[in-house]
């Protein structure tokens, strides 16, 4: 069996390749999303905190510029969604606080409040009461905390549910099933089979399926490099409404090495996470995994052990050699890269949408996008 031929194939809709899918189509191209659940993976778990500034990393400065970019597309992109969709995302506008619970962490936060500093980012050195003055439920032994009011929120489950609206009215059409291999015409991808022997012939492919991007058969070795799973378990507690607002804004810490961060969001949902476990393909919940996680928020939070515990879950992120996403044209005529983005997918979904989808319908790589190029692991030629 064989679907009509599509401008651009998908294949993976999470919500990096649902953004992706909805700009191509709003450029006016056909589109087609193959994936066996849209609006799966990874966000389903993630806790959403958009994080670019309270998240930074020595050496990782371009992915700051990308970040930043993201967020500050997050409020128009959040609008637009619900605006064709009447649909909300959960998109808050409530900064976040980075707290130390000892000297160490608090010489930690410093160094890092000075490194936001030489880059211009805006961020705020509170003391211990000071940072309880903002959240009162944190524990009495926290020993100072960097306010940054720009880091913010959104439901990765809502922002997903409203992106697979926003493709279904733009006229993207769902193939629902796994892509079993890519599909090559000559040097050029040209689409995929499905599991289910269907092919989706397609002038371009994008390929956008997290953690298992360079494993779909067909992909010709070398054009992508691994994209490594890397899991992170995560839990769900509920605030009821005489609790709230139990914390205002999304907090987080580093507790004996270890970040934890607990993210509130309007409906009484109280996320924490989140564990970062190498071992493949594997999304058991594991006592020792909710353990630490209880024990290190309880750790920033004491009264957190009274609310129910509604849910627990793992997810993959998908982590490229250097944790900065791949974006853009691959070495293989036709094949499109918007994976790899590791703890950053849902930050970044607002900005790989549009310069993947730019691209797509222009054939010009954004500047912003020109970093994050597949071929930058590829052997350089000898001269
Ligand atoms: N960005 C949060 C995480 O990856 O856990």
């Amino acid at each position: 069996m064989a679907r009509p031929h599509s401008d651009v194939l998908v294949i993976g809709g999470g919500i990096i390749g649902l953004g992706v899918a909805w700009r191509a189509a709003q450029h006016g191209l056909s589109v087609t999303v193959v994936d066996p659940a849209p609006g799966g993976g990874a966000a389903q778990v993630a806790a959403g905190m958009l994080a670019p500034v309270t998240e930074l990393q020595y050496g990782e400065e371009p992915l700051l510029r990308l970040g930043m970019a993201s967020n500050e597309r997050y409020a128009a992109f959040a609008a637009e969604l619900t605006e064709v969709t009447g649909l909300d995302t959960g998109y808050r506008e409530t900064g976040t606080l980075a707290v130390a619970l000892d000297s160490d962490d608090r010489e930690e936060l410093r160094e890092l409040h000075a490194f936001q500093a030489r880059l211009g980012l805006t961020s705020h050195w509170l003391t211990g009461r000071e940072c309880r003055r903002l959240e009162p439920m944190l524990a009495p032994g926290v020993r100072g905390g960097l306010h940054v009011t720009g880091d913010h929120q959104v439901d990765g489950r809502r922002l997903a549910r409203a992106l697979v609206e926003a493709c279904t009215r733009a006229g993207v059409a769902f193939e629902r099933a796994l892509a079993a291999e890519l599909l090559l015409e000559g040097d050029r991808a040209a689409g995929a089979r499905t599991d289910a022997g269907t092919v989706c012939p397609a002038g371009r492919v994008v390929l956008a399926a997290g953690s298992r991007s360079h494993l779909l058969p067909g992909l010709p070795p070398g054009v992508l490099p691994p994209v490594r799973p890397v899991k992170g378990q995560v839990l769900r507690l509920h605030v009821p409404p005489a609790y709230r607002p139990f914390l205002a804004r999304n907090v987080r810490a580093v507790v004996r090495g270890q970040h934890v961060y607990l993210v509130p969001r309007a409906d009484g949902e109280l996320v924490i996470g989140a564990t970062t476990e190498e071992q493949g393909h594997d999304t058991t919940v594991t006592a020792g995994g909710v353990y630490e996680l209880l024990r290190d928020a309880h750790a920033l939070v004491p009264g957190l052990t009274e609310l129910p515990l509604v849910e627990t879950g793992a997810g993959l992120r998908p982590g490229s050699p250097d944790n900065a996403p791949l974006l853009g044209p691959t070495a293989l005529p036709g094949l499109v890269a918007a994976t790899g983005h590791y703890r950053n997918g849902v930050l970044l979904t607002p900005v790989t949408a549009d310069l993947v989808g730019t691209y797509l319908a222009t054939g010009r790589v954004p500047d912003l996008a020109a970093p994050f190029s597949p071929d930058r692991f590829r052997p350089k030629a000898a001269v």
